[in-house]
Formats: C-alpha cells, sequence, structure tokens
C-alpha cells in the first residue's frame, strides 16, 4: 500500500533536481499570475508532475487534476491530496473510470486547461462549458492533431500546444523520450541491447532518440518510416531504412512511436520472429493492434507487471511490453523522461500558462505555438542550469 510519506520522499528528490521549475516557483510565489483561478490538469501523475502543480499552486492557482489511463502513481495521488490539491483516480482504474475522472475535471469549471491528448478540451466541448475557459495548454503531439483535427475551428479560447515548441522536441521527445524508452526496455526485459536487431517505427522526434539511444548502447537498428523526407534523414543518419514488414522477420525488438492506431498490425505481426519483443513509446496503446494479436493467441501469459508473451498456433511466442502503453510510462517502476528533460518541458507548461492567464488577449483562440519569447528564455535558462556555458 503507498504511502503518503513514500510519495513526499520521491517529490523532494526530483523537485531538488528541477531548479528551471525551482525558480518559477520563487517567481511565482511573489507574482501570483493564477490568483483566483482554477486550473483542471489531465497529466500522468507522477512525481515530476507533482513538482510542476506545486509551482501552479505556488503562484495560487487551485488545481483539479487527474491522471493518465494506467500511468497514475498512488503515493503520487495521495501526497498531492495532502498538499490540498483534488485529484481523481488510482493507478488500477478501469477505462470507464478513467473517463469518470476526467468528466470530474471538465465538471469542476475550471479557468484554465492543463491538457494531454486534449481529452479536457474535448470534455469541456462536450459539457457546453468552453465559454468559461480562458484558455490552456496541450502537452502532446496526438493532442496538438485532435485540436487540429476533429476539434478545429471548435475550441473558442487560446491553447498553447507545448509539443510544437522545438525546445521540447529537442529536449524532451528526442533527448528525454529516447533515454527513458531504452532504459525501460532494459529494465523490464533485462535483456542485452549491444548486438540486437531493433526496428523503430516513426523516425519523428521521438523514433529519432530512441533509434539514436539504442544505437548508443550498442543496438542494430533499422526505422520504418511513411514520411519520404524523414526515411532519407534516417537512411543518412545510417540507419537500415525499410518497410516494417521487410524488417518484421529481421528484427528482434520492435518499438513504435507514430502516434498513429495500427501500426503493428496484422500483416507484420503475422511475420515476426519467435521471442520478438513489442513496445510502444507512443501516446495512444493503439500503435501495437494487441486485439489482432490477442485475437491470433491460443494462450496469454502475463509474465509480471509488464510482460505479457502471447503463444500462437504455429509454436511462435511474442512478448508485449507494458501491454502495449507508453513503455516509460506504464511499465513496472517506470521513471518517465529524465528530470532535467521533464524540467524544460514543465517550465514550457508553466510560463505558457502564465501568458494564458495574464495576457490572454495577445493570444488568438484555438491551438497555437509556444511564444517564440518563452521558448528563448527558456533555453537561456536551461543552458544557464546545465553550467554548459563553462
Ligand atoms: P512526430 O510527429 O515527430 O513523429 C511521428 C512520426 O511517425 C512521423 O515522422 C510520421 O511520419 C511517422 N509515422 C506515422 N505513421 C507511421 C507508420 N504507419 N509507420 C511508420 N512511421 C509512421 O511525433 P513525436 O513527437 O515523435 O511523437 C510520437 C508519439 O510519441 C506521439 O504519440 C506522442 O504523443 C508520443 N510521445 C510520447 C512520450 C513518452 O514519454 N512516451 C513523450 C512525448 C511524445
Amino acid at each position: 500500500m503507498a504511502s503518503e510519506s513514500d510519495g513526499a520522499a520521491r517529490v523532494a528528490w526530483i523537485r531538488s533536481r528541477m531548479p528551471l521549475l525551482a525558480r518559477a516557483r520563487v517567481d511565482f510565489a511573489e507574482s501570483r499570475p493564477f490568483d483566483g483561478l482554477k486550473l483542471g490538469m489531465s497529466l500522468h501523475i507522477e512525481p515530476k508532475t507533482a513538482v510542476l502543480l506545486e509551482v501552479l499552486a505556488a503562484g495560487g492557482a487551485e488545481v483539479v487534476a487527474t491522471g493518465n489511463h494506467g500511468s497514475t502513481q498512488d503515493d503520487i495521488v495521495a501526497f498531492l491530496r495532502d498538499s490540498g490539491m483534488t485529484v481523481f483516480g488510482r493507478r488500477d482504474d478501469s477505462l470507464e473510470q478513467h473517463e469518470r475522472n476526467v468528466r470530474a475535471v471538465v465538471d469542476s469549471t475550471p479557468d484554465l486547461l492543463l491538457d494531454n491528448g486534449a481529452d479536457l478540451a474535448a470534455g469541456v466541448l462536450a459539457a457546453g462549458t468552453a465559454g468559461t475557459v480562458t484558455g490552456g495548454t496541450e502537452e502532446t503531439t496526438s493532442g496538438g492533431l485532435r485540436l487540429r483535427g476533429e476539434l478545429a475551428g471548435a475550441i473558442p479560447f487560446p491553447t498553447i500546444v507545448i509539443n510544437d515548441s522545438p525546445l521540447k522536441a529537442i529536449g524532451e521527445n528526442r533527448h528525454g523520450v529516447g533515454q527513458s524508452v531504452v532504459e525501460s526496455v532494459m529494465r523490464i526485459t533485462n535483456l542485452m541491447i549491444p548486438g540486437r536487431r531493433f526496428v523503430v517505427a516513426g523516425y519523428g522526434w521521438c523514433g529519432r532518440g530512441i533509434a539514436q539511444y539504442l544505437r548508443a548502447f550498442g543496438g542494430r537498428v533499422a526505422v520504418a518510416e511513411i514520411d519520404e523526407l524523414k526515411a532519407f534523414e534516417a537512411a543518412l543518419d545510417g540507419y537500415r531504412v525499410a518497410p516494417l514488414t521487410e524488417l518484421a522477420e529481421w528484427g528482434e525488438f520492435f518499438i513504435t512511436a507514430t502516434g498513429h492506431p495500427g501500426v503493428l498490425g496484422p500483416d507484420v505481426l503475422e511475420l515476426l520472429p519467435d521471442g520478438a519483443v513489442l513496445a510502444n513509446a507512443g501516446h495512444f496503446p493503439w500503435e501495437i493492434d494487441t486485439d489482432a494479436l490477442r485475437a491470433m493467441a491460443h494462450t496469454v501469459t502475463e509474465v509480471d507487471a509488464a510482460i505479457d508473451r502471447f503463444d500462437l498456433p504455429d509454436g511462435r511466442g511474442i512478448v508485449l511490453l507494458a501491454g502495449g502503453r507508453m513503455v516509460n510510462l506504464a511499465g513496472r517502476e517506470p521513471k518517465g523522461n529524465s528530470l532535467e528533460a521533464m524540467d524544460l518541458g514543465f517550465l514550457l507548461q508553466t510560463l505558457s500558462l502564465e501568458r494564458v492567464a495574464t495576457r490572454a488577449d495577445t493570444l488568438s483562440p484555438g491551438p497555437q505555438a509556444v511564444p517564440d519569447d518563452i521558448e528563448r528564455e527558456i533555453a537561456r535558462r536551461f543552458v544557464a542550469s546545465m553550467g554548459a556555458s563553462r
């Protein structure tokens, strides 16, 4: 059973390694940009998020929050509640309960939204309360796609899409996700990377980082990418590049990072070698077609909390990590992205929310990029905090 003190100790360690947020907390305690405002959040509830919420609360925000399905850390929920925040959800919530948690945040009629996957934006539209929202931020690629796709033209308040930030793309998606996905696959499987054959699906920001860190550990890496320019870049970066159906028999590990559904579908699954290990880094748990895998299997064995083995009638066994959810956030003892990468990403969140709260008149309705002056200010602070200029 998780205790509050576990959560407090873990948050304290992480707080001590996030210097950018520490400075923002001091600044906000003085300027109080969120006084009188309620912030609704839907983002992974883990220690780093707790440090972000502390900064926003220090700036005067009343916090009402929930996590993402399957990644909520119960000791951190306990810690946040103890700090006076309203938090819905727990680790083993069903999908239905998770949806109720998101609705509870929407029903609290927040002024500001800190969103992940555009769940809250879609929620306030469905509830008819979008008109009372001052503005918000969206953390992910997938949420940005949704705001510009199915929700295009419908959002009446400014939403700063953190994922559009070049700082986040380089610092978090590439280097943060790259490191943590590789670390998670190693930790969960306890298998060797050097000399093993990896297929990375998607050579966007996350895929580039995953391929880079696999290679840094001595892995042999191939890339499957549908965008010709990114496939070209991967080839010049020295990776084998081919369609997934061609790489299926070659690979031993397959990692998806595309943000699109059914990337590892039946056409690929039927070609995989015995013992193939599948993991997903993309936001939604749909990149690996786990329903198709389940339908193909005669037996599914839960090896442990993060490993399932699917035995197929032709004698092959396929290994799925973290149920196809984000392997760096949903696996056993997940650590998520590095503290420095998240310090950077969360300062983008923090200063963007401050801009929305205090200068919404300078922003237009709907999804938009992080203002350039915020990007440059954070880049300066980050380099200074690393001592990189020394
Ligand atoms: P991105 O848009 O930079 O890259 C995605 C790439 O996948 C694109 O180059 C696209 O052409 C390619 N792609 C799409 N369908 C494909 C297919 N069927 N086969 C091969 N390639 C395909 O996006 P980014 O920033 O790399 O994000 C990828 C996913 O990772 C998103 O779902 C995002 O939300 C998620 N993400 C996960 C994090 C984590 O901690 N696990 C953190 C940040 C983002």
